[in-house]
Order: C-alpha cells, then sequence, then structure tokens
C-alpha cells in the first residue's frame, strides 16, 4: 500500500516537473509585504496607495467585479472615510438594474466589470495565481514567506523586459515578461525538445506602469515597484478582505486547543494514574 502511494507521488513529482519545463520558468521576486505571516497585517495607508493605482492605472482596462464599493470604509480595508466612499462612487457609470437607465456609482454598487476584452477581472487574481510557486508546496511556505498572488502580481508589474537576443523582433502585439509563464514563445527561443529556453514569455498587457505615473497624497515617491507593491497588495485585500480576521481567529483556536490538549492530558493521567502504576501479571 505504502510503496503504491510512494510511487503515485513520485509519478506525479515527474510529470509535474515535465510541464514546469515545458512552460519554461518565470522569475519571480519574494516581496516582504507587510500582510504576510501569522500575524501581518495590511497597511492601511499602502491599501489607500494601491487603491489610487487600481484606478488611474489598471481600471481602464480591468474590472473588479465582485468587490463592493462600500467595503472601501470597512475595518482591515483602505478605510476611506465614508463621504469618500460615496465621492469615490460617482466617478462611476452604472445601469440602474430597476430603471434601466444609467446613472451615477453608488457605495452599494460592485465596482464595474473590465472594460477591455482580454483583460482579466481582478477581483479574484490575487488568490487565482497563488499557487504558482508549483505543486511541491505544502502552503505553509505561502504563510510564512508570502510567496502568493500578491508576489505574483507584484513580478509580472515589474519584470518587463527587453525582447531577448532569441527574439529581437518579439511577437507583434505582445510584450516580453520574464514573469509570465503563460504566454506565447517564438520557435527561435525554443531548443530542440520545443522547451523554452528564455524565462518568461510574452503577454498581450502593455507594460502599465512607470515612474511617477500616479502622485500620492502621501509624498511616497511613485517608482514604479513601489506601485506595483501597493496595487498587489490592494488587489490582495480585494480577494481576501478577511484575511486579518482569519488568522486572528486560527491563532486564537491554535491558542485555545493548546490549552484543551494539556488539560486533557493532565486529565487522562489522573484518570487513569490507579491503574497505571501497577504491574498485572
Ligand atoms: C491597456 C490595458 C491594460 C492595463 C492598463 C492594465 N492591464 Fe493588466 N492585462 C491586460 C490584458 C490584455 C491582460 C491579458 C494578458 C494575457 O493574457 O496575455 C492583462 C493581464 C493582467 C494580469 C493577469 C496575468 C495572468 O497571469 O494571467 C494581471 C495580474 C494584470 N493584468 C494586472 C494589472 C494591473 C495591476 C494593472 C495596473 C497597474 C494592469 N494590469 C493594467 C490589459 C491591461
Amino acid at each position: 500500500m505504502f510503496r503504491k502511494i510512494a510511487l503515485t507521488a513520485s509519478a506525479l513529482a515527474i510529470s509535474a516537473s515535465a510541464a514546469m519545463a515545458a512552460g519554461g520558468h518565470a522569475e519571480l521576486t519574494d516581496y516582504a509585504f507587510a500582510h504576510e505571516g501569522p500575524f501581518g497585517k495590511f497597511d492601511q495607508f499602502q491599501l489607500q496607495r494601491g487603491l489610487q493605482v487600481y484606478t488611474e492605472v489598471c481600471a481602464a482596462c480591468h474590472g473588479l467585479k465582485y468587490v463592493p464599493i462600500r467595503t472601501l470604509s470597512d475595518e482591515g480595508g483602505p478605510q476611506l472615510p465614508e463621504d469618500q466612499v460615496r465621492a469615490y462612487a460617482t466617478q462611476f457609470t452604472v445601469t440602474d438594474e430597476e430603471t434601466g437607465e444609467d446613472r451615477e456609482g453608488k457605495p452599494t454598487d460592485h465596482f464595474p466589470v473590465s472594460g477591455m476584452e482580454g483583460a482579466p477581472d481582478l477581483s479574484m487574481m490575487a488568490k487565482a495565481r497563488a499557487g504558482f510557486h508549483g505543486p511541491y508546496g505544502t502552503g505553509l511556505s505561502q504563510l510564512f514567506n508570502g510567496m502568493g498572488g500578491p508576489e505574483y502580481i507584484y513580478s509580472i508589474l515589474t519584470h518587463y523586459e527587453e525582447n531577448p537576443e532569441c527574439a529581437p523582433d518579439g511577437i507583434d502585439g505582445f510584450y516580453y515578461n520574464t514573469s509570465f509563464p503563460n504566454g506565447g514563445v517564438p520557435d527561435s527561443c525554443k531548443d530542440e525538445h520545443g522547451v523554452s529556453t528564455v524565462p518568461g514569455s510574452w503577454i498581450a498587457m502593455p507594460p502599465p506602469l512607470a515612474d511617477d505615473q500616479v502622485t500620492y497624497a502621501d509624498g511616497t515617491a511613485a517608482t514604479v515597484s513601489q506601485m506595483s507593491a501597493d496595487v498587489s497588495s490592494f488587489l490582495m485585500w480585494a480577494a481576501e478582505p478577511k484575511l486579518m480576521g482569519r488568522k486572528e481567529a486560527g491563532f486564537k483556536a491554535v491558542v485555545f486547543l493548546i490549552i484543551l490538549g494539556s488539560l486533557l492530558y493532565l486529565t487522562n493521567k489522573r484518570i487513569w494514574a490507579g491503574v497505571k502504576g501497577k504491574k498485572v501479571a
């Protein structure tokens, strides 16, 4: 039985590494976000800056259709004051479900859907891409090192590069990105087995960020790296707004289980003390 399991496991590992080799490798940056680790918390001001980057840059193409605008004032999120959330919502035009007419957005509406065909909705992106580090992890690495969806998004945004030597002209309408694993690769950048010889691949998203593209009200320098980290953190919050609450509940549960476990152990010893002490012939 055990052998069978072991065999299946190694077969899985082999097919997984073969699959990874075929898709080429991607370069990812392990960015240390504030929300990582068992006690990490979202940085409210980083979330506010990330909202600004999303609104001024990404929203031109990407929607966030599962996120209700009112949650921007929730505790643990960007925590905008309610009047600011109301003002924020008015920039969107929505079609009222009851009257069928266009009106100004309200906090009870959701963010709009993607405005560009082919640009995926970003509501769940930070979770959808959390498993990129392959099938080997137990999930603990994610908890302690935080290598997950936000790192992936951060990496995509910061790893646009010039076309590599094997394909100086690249692919028309696509952009070379050393962190993007799932795009096309020209044949001239593949070896005789069809395996890519360059990191990453070509993505349809043009590089969305350039230094100083936004002006942060809190004076933070808007470098590509800073804006990428801010918007990635914001998208993690959008996908998992209750992250902090879940960590807290998890921590309480662990403490509770340790106490309960010790009490049960002591009770057990006590109950059996009379019996265990004696040797039965
Ligand atoms: C000009 C339109 C445009 C803008 C602006 C834009 N994107 Fe994209 N984005 C796209 C398109 C198109 C794709 C699909 C790319 C593909 O699959 O090749 C995409 C894909 C993505 C992906 C998914 C990559 C994957 O693994 O499938 C992420 C994440 C992303 N964009 C984040 C962002 C963020 C964050 C911003 C703002 C800083 C942004 N995008 C701005 C058009 C845009």
